[in-house]
């Protein structure tokens, strides 16, 4: 019997305005394995995990997650069924240091919108202590144990980056979307990004990892996915699809 993929888009579309930025996408995901999914920017690759997330609805199609419709669900249901994400852009609270911007996202899988405040003052001690230690376990997950006192301003771009994927963690481990995790690394913390995804990839249920280095994609991935405006236009194990002229022209500008 064939394998359920963990993720299954069929005919998604997607248009801002007059704008169709994904056109008729039909994709399967599979499970346990780590998929990278590249194109130029503007392809529309984010737009496709705001729809797997559920932050952005289609105009038609069907997103299962290991057969199960996800549309219909809200963004925070699915996060309850284990889908989590990074933001190309990080976005982690300035004022917070790096443990308690990961403790935010543990109280947000609990289903409570706490401010940070009430983060803060407000719980009680015992479920302040065991959201404390769960954040420690997911900084130390991603190596910044010895960082968790630190503001994101006083971490470097590649620290700050594993502190998104410490909050993604914590949200959910079932599918985990990275966007462009190695994007403005130095080469040295490209490696160790990639021995991290590495170790990742045996904890977690699936990743998906937009990414524009085709390197790391070739080294990390199992499976790969070429999106050109907004179609796919090749899929298949990375050593296959990297070395299709149509990447090629697309990444080369050939
Ligand atoms: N909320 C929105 N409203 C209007 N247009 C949008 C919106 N989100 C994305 N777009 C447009 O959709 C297109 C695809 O954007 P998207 O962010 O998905 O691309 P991408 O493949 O992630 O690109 P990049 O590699 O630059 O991150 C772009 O033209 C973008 O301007
Ligand atoms: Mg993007």
């Amino acid at each position: 019997m064939p394998e359920v993929p963990a993720l299954r888009l069929h005919g998604v579309r997607k248009a801002f305005g007059a704008a169709v930025v994904v056109h008729d996408v039909s994709l399967d995901i599979r499970a346990r394995a780590t998929t990278g999914l590249i194109g130029p920017n503007g392809a529309g690759k984010t737009t496709l995990f705001n729809l797997v997330a559920g932050v952005v609805a289609p105009d038609a199609g069907r997103i299962e997650m290991h057969g199960q419709p996800l549309l219909g669900l809200s963004a925070a249901a699915r996060a309850a069924r284990g889908i989590s994400r990074t933001f190309q852009e990080i976005r982690l609270f300035p004022t917070l240091t790096a443990l308690e911007n990961v403790m935010v996202a543990c109280q947000g899988n609990r289903g409570e919108r706490l401010g940070t405040a009430i983060l803060r003052w407000g719980i009680a001690a015992a479920d302040q202590r065991r959201v404390q230690a769960r954040a420690e376990e997911l900084l130390a997950a991603v190596g910044l144990a010895h960082l968790a006192d630190r503001l994101p301003t006083e971490l470097s771009y590649g620290q700050q980056k594993r502190v998104g994927i410490a909050r993604a963690l914590a949200t959910g481990q079932e599918l985990l979307l990275l966007d462009e995790p190695a994007a403005g690394l130095d080469p040295d913390a490209v490696r160790d990004l990639a021995a991290l995804l590495r170790r990742l990839a045996g904890q977690v249920g699936t990743i998906l990892l937009i990414e524009h280095n085709l390197e790391l994609v070739r080294e990390l991935c199992d499976e790969a996915v070429f999106l050109d405006a907004g179609r796919v236009v090749v899929a298949g194990p990375p050593a296959e699809v990297l070395e299709d002229p149509r990447v090629w022209r697309a990444f080369m500008g050939l």
